[in-house]
């Protein structure tokens, strides 16, 4: 029996392998190792794609998000509010530049739950991290509502979200974008890079700064900054990618159609929800089971991989033994932790792939 890969990257990379290595050979000809041309010519593309004035890019999406409040002035005494129901790098970003992330519960599409976040508000409140997981926007019409409202930033985590939008909302609401290039994203190096887009010329400039030890001109240096460059051969593997990421975002969404049409009838599984106008681009195709454990053995035994995302709301992660509200109850967060499954989706998979996986479920169903 064939495995099921819960994403094979080979089959979008073989095609592109041999345009990318004459590139990297003429990269290394030249010796253009830092901030390349590659990495200005992807970062214009990336600012296409994303509909956004600037990006700067860096070396991951954990990177990014920090470059973003670091250049916002948020550090000590402060508190950013984010969803507990994501990947750990939201949190450690923030404690990274020295505040405090204040966790909220997520709503019945896995997303920051605005109501939550107002209740979260106090006189320490500088930011609000929107994570768009999983592959959709987060209900940033609202949030940025309750930003304005408060005086607070509003800020997106994007790691998940490459090409996600939603159809009323036309201008960026936020004050900037964190993205991950981790190689299984939607748009994922050939190794770790990250990028932040943003409309604002002042953070643009500050990030720039940032990222390069504080410094414009060479050992004059500005700022306390820190050294996180994208990679310049990753500039060279994003700019042939990100030609294919719309085409690709449109197979992931015809898995996710498969998905839904045939698990439909399956009372006791809890398919994902699409909040209205969004334009989904299934990072991940997340499902809710009962009595997880045993489905995962038939998958196994099935060679069908999947993932969990994620086990344990950051709020219940050892790193955060000593923050006030370890191991405090956050209604859904908790309760879906023990039941959430991801299925393989990416693109290029075979629908017999699809139908494998569907059948898997059916049988142990
Ligand atoms: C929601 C979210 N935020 C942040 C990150 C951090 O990105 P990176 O791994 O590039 O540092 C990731 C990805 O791993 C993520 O999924």
């Amino acid at each position: 029996m064939k495995k099921i890969p819960f994403n094979d990257l080979s089959r979008i990379h073989r095609p592109i392998h041999e345009k990318v290595f004459t590139k990297f050979s003429s990269v290394v000809e030249q010796n253009r190792f830092v901030l390349n041309k590659e990495i200005g010519e992807f970062e214009s593309l990336f600012s296409d794609f994303t509909h956004s004035k600037y990006t700067i890019s860096c070396s991951s999406g954990t990177d990014a998000l920090e470059l973003i409040l670091r250049a916002l002035d948020i550090g000590d005494n402060d508190e950013v509010i984010i969803p507990t129901n994501s990947f750990i790098a939201t949190a450690l970003a923030v404690t990274r530049c020295g505040a405090k992330p204040i966790f909220v519960d997520n709503d019945e599409y896995y997303l920051i739950n605005p109501v939550e976040v107002e209740k979260k508000i106090t006189k320490k409140t500088k930011a609000i991290i929107a994570v768009n997981l999983y592959g959709q926007l987060a209900d940033l019409k609202i949030l940025k509502k309750i930003s304005t409202q408060n005086s607070l930033h509003l800020i997106e985590d994007s790691a998940q979200s490459h090409g996600a939008a939603n159809e009323s909302i036309t201008n960026n609401q936020s004050i900037a974008a964190a993205y991950s290039f981790y190689p299984g994203k939607n748009l994922g190096a050939w190794g770790d890079g990250g990028a932040v887009t943003t409309n604002n010329k002042k953070l643009y400039e500050k990030i720039l700064l940032l990222r390069n030890w504080g410094s414009v001109k060479k050992y004059y240096h500005e700022e306390l900054g820190f050294n996180s460059r994208l990679q310049p051969l990753q500039g060279v593997v994003l700019s042939e990618k990100i030609k294919k990421l719309k085409y690709w975002n449109i197979l992931r969404n015809d898995i996710a159609e498969m998905y839904f049409k045939e698990l439909a009838d399956i009372s006791s599984l809890a398919l994902p929800k699409t909040k209205e106008g969004n334009y989904h681009v299934w990072h991940l195709f997340v499902i809710r089971v009962q009595n997880r454990e045993t489905i995962l053995k038939d998958f196994s035994k099935h060679k069908v991989e999947f993932g969990i995302h994620y086990p344990v709301p950051i709020h219940r992660q050892k790193a955060y033994s000593t923050h006030k509200q370890f191991n405090k109850n956050f209604k859904l967060a908790d309760s879906y932790a023990d039941q959430l499954l991801s299925l393989p989706i990416f693109p290029k998979m075979e629908k017999s792939e699809v139908k494998r996986v569907v059948s898997t479920i059916k049988n142990y169903i």
